[in-house]
Parts: structure tokens; sequence; C-alpha cells
């Protein structure tokens, strides 16, 4: 087979990407280990910042986030007994959309399939050849036959865990990372919503988040041991936790319900340098990882994939890989600044049990200053929207 941009991985990145270069009349195959089942029916984030909601409406794909998601225009930080509205359209003009990131992988494999666009799931042993040279190319296994794709570009989408990194040259490359000492247990619930707007709590036995998926199914969440296991965790635990981090003083209570599943995931942040080398370029989760405070990694996929195309279309179009030279440059100046941001919100809100009473005082004073300085409040928002 022959393409002209071979694409590891149908996460929102490598969709996505998929889909804006076929908008430019740029050919790409898609190369996904699981099924089509499995990747629409995965539980992901669930926050799209005002500019991924822009690219996906602009693409043609945001009819169905538009008519079923959520606009936000604030959250909630509890502490101390006391919720503090940040209201992000006051301070920001902007608004962020709930729509879980499953929904967002069905809108854009529906939008492949109706173009023509070549998806092919349950892959196996992809490796990456040549990718030094202007012909590189891809090998797999389809249906148990042997493969091979040869394209111009290589774009490796394929996640944290995925193949594309690890087959980068080691010269040169520069790993920062920082693995916190707890992860998130979380749960999606058969109830309706128990605020209209999402709560970040910091507690003294942990952080909590209140979320929402839809008008019957919400989203929660509370810090844990990362090595803990579901098992340990009967409902009636889990509800006493949640009500004892995140209810205060104004009478405000969660809503119970069924818990439908609970999972437990690690958090870290992380970036791999360069995000290029020859004809492979890395996007999303593969090249970088923010703990889901925030909510920014699927909105750095977004943006890493909007660049990425745009480089590419130029490539095609006027014969310059100038876009594509500064690649790394250009998408690390968001995913920096994301970074940034959500292990503020990760050292703001979680508790760290080797914290001393100083750094515990002075952590409730950050979150004191962010909700009575509107200077403060406004940075928050901004970051929280992606307003930059
Ligand atoms: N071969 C083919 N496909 C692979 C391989 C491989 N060797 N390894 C991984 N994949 C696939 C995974 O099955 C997955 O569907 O690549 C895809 C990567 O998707 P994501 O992990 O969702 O990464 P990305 O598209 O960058 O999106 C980042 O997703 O998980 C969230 O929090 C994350 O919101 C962020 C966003
Ligand atoms: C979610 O709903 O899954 C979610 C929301 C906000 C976050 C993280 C996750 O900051």
């Amino acid at each position: 087979m022959r393409t002209q941009v071979a694409i590891i991985g149908a996460g929102p990145a490598g969709l996505l990407l998929s889909h804006l270069l076929h908008l430019q009349g740029i050919e790409s195959i898609v190369l996904e280990s699981r099924t089509r089942q499995d990747i629409e029916s995965t539980i992901r984030a669930g926050v799209l910042e005002q500019g991924t909601m822009d690219i996906l409406n602009d693409s043609g794909v945001g009819e169905r986030m538009r008519a079923e998601g959520a606009l936000h225009h604030g959250f909630d930080l509890a502490f101390d007994g006391q919720r503090h509205r940040i209201d992000l359209r006051e301070l920001t003009g902007k608004a962020i959309t709930v729509y879980a990131q499953h929904e967002v992988i069905k809108d854009l494999v529906k939008a492949r399939e109706a173009a023509g666009g070549q998806l092919l799931f349950g892959v196996r042993d992809v490796a990456l050849h040549d990718t030094a040279t202007d012909k590189p190319w891809v090998t797999f296994t389809h249906h148990g036959e042997p493969a091979r794709i040869d394209a111009d570009f290589i774009a490796g989408c394929d996640g944290f865990h995925g193949v594309s990194r690890p087959a980068m040259p080691q010269d040169g490359r520069e790993d920062y990372q920082r693995i916190y000492p707890f992860g998130w247990f979380g749960i999606l619930v058969e109830a309706p919503p128990s605020s209209d707007e999402l709560i970040y709590a910091r507690h003294e036995r942990g952080f909590a988040l209140v979320s929402t998926r839809s008008p019957t199914v919400q989203r929660m969440y509370f810090q844990c041991d990362p090595n803990d296991s579901v098992d340990h965790w009967s409902d009636d635990r889990i509800w006493s936790e949640l009500h004892a981090r995140t209810e205060g003083h104004d009478g405000w209570r969660l809503t119970e319900g069924k818990i439908f599943q609970k999972n437990i995931i690690g958090m870290r942040s992380f970036v791999s340098t360069p995000m290029q080398a020859g004809r492979l370029y890395l996007a999303g989760d593969a090249a970088h990882i923010v703990p889901p405070t925030g909510a920014k990694g699927l909105n750095l996929a977004v943006s890493d994939v909007n660049l990425l195309a745009r480089g590419i279309e130029q490539f095609y179009q006027q014969g310059t890989g100038e876009r594509l030279e500064r690649y790394t440059q250009d998408a690390f100046k968001r995913i920096w600044r994301a970074e940034y941001f959500s292990w503020w919100m990760t050292s703001m809100l979680h508790t760290f049990a080797d914290a001393s009473s100083f750094q515990r005082e002075v952590q409730r004073a950050e979150l004191e200053n962010v909700v009575a300085s509107r200077a403060m409040a406004t940075a928050l928002a901004e970051n929280y929207v992606g307003a930059f």
C-alpha cells in the first residue's frame, strides 16, 4: 500500500489529523491496534476548550458536540467547607464544553468512514522503518497477514505506550518527567447531576472532583493511592469518602446513584523532545502527558495535530517544509503552558503525604489567594479555558 501520511493510532490525535488532512486533499491511512468498538467505548476525559471546539466545528465534525455537549461557564473550587465559583465567562469571555472523548472519537470515525478514509483496526506488530529518509515505511500484521505501507510522512499518534516514540533516534533525546505519589479513583454513576458545574475540592483527606457526562451519567474522582485496587473499595466506602471530601457548610449534598464503573489512574507530567526526527512526527500523548487536573490532555492532542496538519499542508501546497521544521518549537509553547497549569492545579488541590505543616498552610493560602484576588482567578480561568 502507498499513502501520503501513515498515521499510527486512532485516538483523538490520529483521527483528527487524518480528518484535517483529508479536508486539504491529503491522503492518509490510520493503523489502530484496538477494535473500533473498543476505541468508541473507552471512557477517558471530557472537557473541551473553546479552541478545541472551534477546530471541531470549523472542520465539520462539531454537530453532535453542539447538540449534546454541555456548555459550562464556570466551575467551583471547594475548600475549608466553602465553595467559590470561578466565573469563566466573566473572567475570560469564554467557556468550556463537557463532551466525552469517546463521543469525539465516534464523530471522527464516522466522518472518516463517510469520506471513504482508510482506518485499519486490530493491527499488530507495527514497526517503523527508514524514518530518517524521505521514503519512510511501516510494516504490520492485519487479519494475520503481513502488510506494508510506503509513505511520505509517518505521524506517531499512538499514545504514551505506543511504538513511535521508542522509534525516534535516541541521540539528542531529552525526557522531562514528574510522577505524582497519588492516583485518581474514578467512578461512573447512574444519577442526575449533583451540581450544574464541576466542583474541584481540596480536603485534608485528599482531592475530589465532581464532573458529569450527561443528564443521567455522572463522573466523579477522588485522590487515592496509585497502587490501590478497586476491589478494596465497596460502594459504601466510596460514597462516604466522596461525601466527606466534597460537602461543606452550605447545605449542598452529593447525589448518590448506581456505580457502574470503577478505575484507578496514575498521574504523571511528561514531555519528550524533540517531537520530530526525519519524516517521523509525534503528536498527543505519544509526546507528552499531563495529570488530569485541568483536563488538558485531549486539548493538547488537538492543538498538536492542528499544527502538524498545517505543516504537512504547506509542504504539499507550497513545496516548503518551513512550518514542519518548526513543529516541535511551535507545539512546545502550548505544551509547556499546559504542563505548568496542570502541575499547578494538581499541586494546589491534592494532599501530599510528606508535606510539612508549613507547606499545608501555604497551599491553603494559595487557594485563598486564587478566590480572593481577581487577578489570580483570571489567571486560573484563562489557563482553564485555554485563552492564549
Ligand atoms: N499500533 C497501533 N495503534 C496503537 C499502538 C500500536 N503499537 N499503540 C497504541 N495504539 C493506539 C491506542 O490503542 C490508542 O487508540 O493509539 C491510540 C492512542 O490514543 P490516545 O492514547 O487516546 O492518545 P491521543 O490520541 O494522543 O489522545 C490524547 O487521549 O487518553 C487521552 O488523556 C489523553 O486526552 C488525552 C488524549
Ligand atoms: C472528567 O470529567 O473526566 C474530567 C473533568 C475535569 C478534569 C478531569 C477530568 O479536570
